[in-house]
This record gives structure tokens, C-alpha cells and sequence, in this order.
């Protein structure tokens, strides 16, 4: 207790008292990401609105051998932003404004507690366009998304954050500034710190500012939902789908998912129900898309399907997806965040579908995901009867399975979601030794103290 007051009173002369919180439920609000089955337990919340302040209290952790943990807005699913261990919680919310925007270069740059959606509103205004998006984008921030290289729906025709940040300032374990590539479209210098750091979840430093690049904006879009009678059939409407269309996101859910959805409100998109369902966004060609529509159902490929006819349509549509997080949210689900190559999955597929059966025969499995990148969600429901221990305890020896099948494909045991403290004993199994060994060496280079999120990621 006497610890926690003094880490409460020193960074209050850093920052002043009134950006430190230590209330219990400040604690527990900062304490925590989408994750729950971690118990947040950080010493205290701070919240610097400045470069300078933030330096002072990287040098402050070295000196006190306080560890902290990056965040922002903790909207992760791999337990990155999780302080369980009397960490100080650096909370990136008061540095979140829109600095400038060079129009020639097309680059918007942010601090790191800007809200995703904020960027893409920004974009707009500009008559622009910034194409990194997913259901969390009203509350996570940039330094967030670069920390773990966020993807989303929109992955397949635009890539993933790494590709839109041109600059990227930070600050390292050690209390260095970095600017690295300023924005630069071509920068041959040797090594590209910018790009290590994104997706380093908050291990080497803190994103403090991007530069981000923003585009034309796409062609009016509207969005197909199929119903796709068997795993099978998945891969040959993608083939289609994609000669017919320009393909902006491909998607695709259970049934199991969509029951949960329309338990949540969410609506029928037709009355047949099959066991697979796929969502399509795409530049608008009503004719094309019918087109192909036939040819996947005279090939028995879908047995139902509707095409949007307005921008609510559209967003209804995409709800069934994009809502499925959180239905599931009150069971709690385990989650799997797993990709393998495009061409990969059809054996991936039936492979995974094999040992579901045979590992979780009494368990709810609701798939869904991007499909169009390789990426699916799993999540897992709890069943009524076992506890919470033992339903984790189960959930993990499958989860090794399921990492031994993406090892022998050549897979990731996280697509999107990052290794935080949930996903990291698998990384094993995905990568050899040397490149963990590597992994590790580079921390202490950039933390010589070990003070940035100890414990995550290696
Ligand atoms: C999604 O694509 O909806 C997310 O990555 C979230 C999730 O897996 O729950
Ligand atoms: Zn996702």
C-alpha cells in the first residue's frame, strides 16, 4: 500500500495529480482490455499529455524499476494492455489531437490517443479516405492499432495498418525520442525501426505520433450475404466472387453466429438458413454481382442471398458480422485469432473442422471471420456445467492442437489480435527457436530495463 502511494505521489509531480488515478474503479476501467478472464491489478493509471511528460515517466520507471503498460483504447482480445501486476497504467487519452495534414503527401498526422474513427472521419472531410477499419473503430486509438499492427475488414484490397504509416514517432524503453521515416515514400537507409515497432505491442516503446497516409476514396460499394450450404463451397464463391467483383472485404460466419446475432437484435437477411454465411462489399455492379450470384447457384455453391439496395441496407447487413463480438461478449468466450495462406485454407478448413469434433464434441463453436485474408475468428462458449478453470484449462490443450495444425501449415496462431499474454505459449509453435531468440534479444535494446509490458508477447 505504501508502494502504491508513492508511485501515485511521484508521478503526480511529473504530471500533476489530477492525471493520476488510483480510485478502484479507475483501476479496474485501465486495468483491462476486451479480455476478461484476466484480473486487472495495476498500482496506477497515468495519463501524460505530452512527449516531455512521457519521457519523465519512462525515466522515472527506470529509475524505480516500475514496470508500465502502454494503452489506449483497450479494445485488444490477447490480454497486450493488461496490467495484472501492479503495473502503472500509461494511458494515451490526453494526447489525442489531429496535429496537421500535408495534402500533397496526403499524410495526416495524429497523435496516439486519436480514435480510429476519428482518423476516418478526418479523411472524409478531406474528401479522402482511410482504409483501416473494424467494429472497435469508435473507441480504439492509432497508438493502439500500430502497436499491433491492427487489420480488420477491409484487409484484403487495402492490407493492414502497417501499410498506411508513413512516420511514426516514439519513445523507447530507454526515454529516446525516435522519428522514424518521416513520412518518406522512399527511405533505403538500412533498417526500418518504424516497421519493427508496429506490431511490437507496446514492448519496445510508445507511439506517441504517425504519420498516416490516406487515400481516394473507394467507388460507391454495396454488400452480398450468402448462405453457402457447406464448408466446401466457401473457397469456390471466393474464386468467383473474385474475377466477377472489385472485392473491398470477404467474410464469412456460422449459422451459430448468426443465431447469436439475431438473439441480439440483429436481422434475418433471408428466410433460408444454411450452415455458412458469406459477406461480400464490393465496388457497386448490380449486374455483375447477380451474375455471379447464378453461377454460384447453378454450381450449388449458395442456396440464398441478398444484395443491398441502400447505404442502410448495406450497414444492416454488415451488422450480422460486425455484431458478432459482441453477442458473444456476455459468454465470454475463449478466442482464437488464427491465419493461414489464401490457398491454405481449404485444408485448413476440413483439418480444424475434424478436430473441433473430436476436441469440443459438447462445446458451442462459433467461426467466423476474413475469410478473403485467411484470418478466422474461433470463439469458444463455455458450457453451463464447467467452471471457469477447467473450460480455460480445456481450452488451451486444444488451443496446442490447433497450433500444432497451423504449425504443419505454415500458419499463425494470430492473425490480428497480437500475442499479448493469452496467445504467447504458442509462439512456439510457429516460429523456430532462432527467430524467438532473435525476438527476445531485440527487447532489452530498446528496454534496458524491462519496464515496457514485461511478460507479453516473449
Ligand atoms: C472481428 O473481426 O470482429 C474481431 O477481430 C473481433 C473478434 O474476434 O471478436
Ligand atoms: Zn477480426
Amino acid at each position: 500500500m505504501a508502494q502504491r502511494a508513492r508511485i501515485v505521489g511521484e508521478l503526480g509531480e511529473i504530471v500533476g495529480p489530477e492525471r493520476v488515478l488510483d480510485a478502484p474503479s479507475d483501476l479496474e476501467h485501465y486495468g483491462r482490455d476486451w479480455t476478461r478472464q484476466l484480473a486487472p491489478d495495476p498500482s496506477a493509471v497515468v495519463l501524460p499529455a505530452t512527449v516531455d511528460e512521457l519521457q519523465s515517466i519512462v525515466r522515472w520507471a527506470r529509475r524505480s524499476g516500475v514496470a508500465l503498460v502502454p494503452s489506449g483504447g483497450r479494445t485488444g482480445l490477447s490480454g497486450g494492455a493488461v496490467a495484472a501486476n501492479g503495473e502503472v497504467v500509461v494511458a494515451m487519452d490526453r494526447m489525442n489531437r489531429i496535429l496537421d495534414f500535408d495534402a500533397a503527401g496526403r499524410l495526416l498526422r495524429v497523435q496516439a490517443g486519436v480514435v480510429t474513427e476519428a482518423v476516418q472521419k478526418r479523411a472524409a472531410e478531406l474528401g479522402l479516405y482511410y482504409p483501416v477499419d473494424f467494429a472497435s473503430r469508435g473507441s480504439s486509438q492509432i497508438g493502439g492499432n500500430i502497436a499491433t499492427n491492427a487489420g480488420g475488414i477491409k484487409v484484403l484490397r487495402y492490407g493492414m495498418t502497417r501499410r498506411w504509416v508513413a512516420g511514426l514517432t516514439v519513445v523507447t524503453g530507454a526515454g529516446e525520442v525516435l522519428e522514424l521515416n518521416r513520412g518518406l515514400v522512399k527511405n533505403a537507409t538500412g533498417y526500418d525501426l518504424r516497421q519493427l515497432f508496429i506490431g511490437s505491442e507496446g514492448t519496445l516503446g510508445f507511439v506517441v505520433e504517425a504519420e498516416l497516409e490516406l487515400t481516394d476514396p473507394p467507388p460507391e460499394q454495396q454488400v452480398m450475404v450468402l448462405a453457402v450450404p457447406g464448408i466446401d463451397q466457401l473457397m469456390p464463391v471466393f474464386e468467383r466472387l473474385r474475377r466477377g467483383l472489385r472485392l473491398s472485404a470477404f467474410e464469412f460466419f456460422t449459422d451459430l453466429a448468426l443465431e447469436q446475432v439475431l438473439a441480439h437484435g440483429g436481422q434475418a437477411p433471408f428466410e433460408s438458413r444454411a450452415p455458412f454465411y458469406l459477406l461480400a462489399e464490393f465496388d457497386a455492379d448490380e449486374g455483375a454481382a447477380l451474375a455471379c450470384f447464378e453461377a454460384c447457384a447453378d454450381a450449388g455453391e449458395v442456396v440464398d442471398g441478398v444484395i443491398s439496395q441502400s447505404h442502410a441496407q448495406a450497414a444492416a447487413l454488415w451488422r450480422l458480422r460486425e455484431g458478432i463480438t459482441e453477442a458473444l461478449a456476455p459468454r465470454t468466450p475463449y478466442k482464437n485469432d488464427v491465419s493461414v495462406r489464401v490457398g491454405c485454407l481449404p485444408v485448413f478448413l476440413s483439418r480444424m473442422q475434424a478436430l473441433f469434433e473430436r476436441e469440443y464434441p459438447d462445446f458451442e463453436v462459433v467461426w467466423f471471420g476474413h475469410l478473403g485474408d485467411g484470418n478466422l475468428h474461433i470463439s469458444i462458449l463455455r458450457p453451463a456445467a464447467l467452471s471457469a478453470e477447467a473450460f480455460l484449462a480445456e481450452c488451451g490443450r486444444v488451443t496446442g492442437l490447433l497450433a500444432d495444425t497451423l504449425g504443419a501449415l505454415g500458419g499463425s496462431i494470430s492473425a490480428e489480435h497480437g500475442l499479448g499474454l493469452l496467445k504467447k505459449p504458442w509462439l512456439d509453435r510457429v516460429k523456430s527457436d532462432a527467430e524467438i531468440a532473435l525476438m527476445r534479444a531485440l527487447r532489452p535494446v530498446f528496454d534496458p530495463d524491462g519496464i515496457l509490458n514485461p511478460g507479453k508477447l516473449v
